[in-house]
């Protein structure tokens, strides 16, 4: 086996995917674009990552290639949407959509979360601060990361609370979708997808008789009008994927965070006391253990930092990998939120970059102050358990003592 290999080998181990970072710095010695087969390179340089992403040439896998890898994906509700979504749509059809999409989901909407969000987070705060008021552990994963980014979605697209409390559960069985390692999650996945897509077209249904001052209005409104037109399916499959994009990796930024936290109490002092803007503490984190590690692209006749590309070619761009090359940041293993060479490659870049980045940036933005503030000797009860995955990072339990 030579050292690629080995490399690769572990990545696809528990304990390569618990810490890849030792993995990705090796990588990160033979070269920015590494071919490991015929037809397939990773990409972990910094720059090599950031020219794929700004490259047109460089195409998503759309429906062709789901015809081509997966002739029966016809029949799977979850390909069906798939198809559909912003994610997997090249142009023109992506920019078509995606201004339509952007039209309703604005920087003033995000911005006027920011109440609600905070709002919200003090009540998971106010529940943790009970359960963990005579000094027993409270697991922050399910009562605070994984609670916080499902609800303010809802509250973004205008889902009524009372339905709220179903909706997790089945966003988090479809966001199974990007981690699809066997076709035995499928029957799950697939049983997700049909129940959110039948509950949002009923939804838009209300809506359309009577518009609320939420995003699903707004874009019903952008989808009836005459330019451009977006299509009943694509605006109600582009609504699945805002729930599942946003919601687990939002969770994770929140759990990756809180461990950085965990290990190194000065740095969650540092935002409590308003030393780092929390901002620039969400950007490390971001920068640092990143909540998606890698995506991917497919190639045209070009060349890649040396490495000949065709059209059959296969690109994995490790995100995760190019925050910490070492020729863009400084001592990349440290995390330091004041360094002067942020701009973490986490939510990718050029036209798929990550739609809902001001709402994930805010809601950490809101949510680690109030955290530090409310339990200032906030700390680890236990082991953590990460989830043993490679493309979404982040933790299935984090315990925690807050008194
Ligand atoms: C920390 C949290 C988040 C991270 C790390 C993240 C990361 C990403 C990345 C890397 C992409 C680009 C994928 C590619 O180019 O192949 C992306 C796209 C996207 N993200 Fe996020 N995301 C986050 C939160 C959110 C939120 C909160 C939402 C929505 C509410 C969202 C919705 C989307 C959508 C719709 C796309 C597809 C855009 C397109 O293809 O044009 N994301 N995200």
């Amino acid at each position: 086996m030579n050292a690629i290999e080995k490399i690769l080998t572990m990545l696809g181990t528990p304990e390569g995917r618990t810490d890849p970072y030792p993995l990705y710095a090796a990588l990160h010695e033979i070269g920015p674009v590494i071919e490991v087969g015929p037809d397939d390179v990773i990409v972990v340089g910094y720059d090599a990552i950031n020219s794929v992403l700004r490259d047109p040439g460089f195409r998503v896998s759309d429906q062709s290639v789901f015809e081509k890898d997966f002739p029966s994906w016809r029949a799977n509700p979850v390909f069906v949407q798939a198809a559909d979504w912003l994610l997997n749509l090249n142009a023109p059809r992506h920019a078509r959509v995606r201004s339509l999409i952007a039209r309703a989901f604005t920087a003033r909407r995000v911005a006027g979360l920011e109440p609600a969000i905070a709002k919200m987070a003090d009540e998971l705060l106010d529940a943790m601060a009970d359960r963990g008021a005579d000094g027993s552990a409270v697991e922050f994963m399910h009562d605070f990361a994984y609670l916080l980014p499902v609800t303010v979605i809802c509250e973004l697209i205008g889902i009524p609370g009372a339905d709220r409390e179903g909706f997790r559960p089945i966003a988090r069985d479809l966001a199974g979708v990007f981690e699809l390692r066997d076709l035995e999650t499928l029957p799950t996945i697939n049983a997700a997808a049909v129940e959110l897509l039948a509950y949002f077209t009923g939804l838009a249904a209300r809506r359309r008789a009577d518009p609320r001052d939420d995003l699903l209005s707004d874009l019903l409104a952008v989808s009836d009008s005459d330019d451009g037109r977006l299509a009943d399916a694509e605006l109600l499959h582009n609504l699945t994927l805002l729930l599942v994009a946003g919601f687990e990796t939002t969770t994770n930024l929140l759990g990756n965070g809180l461990q950085i936290i965990l290990q190194d109490p000065p740095a969650g002092q540092a935002v409590r006391d308003g030393s780092v803007p929390a901002s620039a503490f969400v950007e490390e984190v971001l920068r640092f253990d990143s909540p998606v590690q890698l995506t991917s692209r497919v190639g045209y006749d070009t060349n890649l930092a040396g490495v000949a590309i065709g059209p059959g070619t296969g690109l994995t761009t490790l995100l995760a990998a190019g925050n910490r090359d070492p020729r863009r940041f400084t001592d990349p293993a440290r995390f330091d939120p004041m360094r002067a060479d942020g701009g973490p490659l986490s939510f990718g870049g050029g036209a798929h970059f990550c739609i809902g980045a001001a709402l994930a940036r805010l809601e950490g933005a809101v949510a680690f102050p109030r955290l530090l503030s409310r339990f200032p000797n906030i700390s680890a009860a236990g082991q953590p358990k990460r989830r043993d995955t490679l493309l979404l990072r982040g933790f299935d339990e984090l315990p925690v003592t807050v008194v």
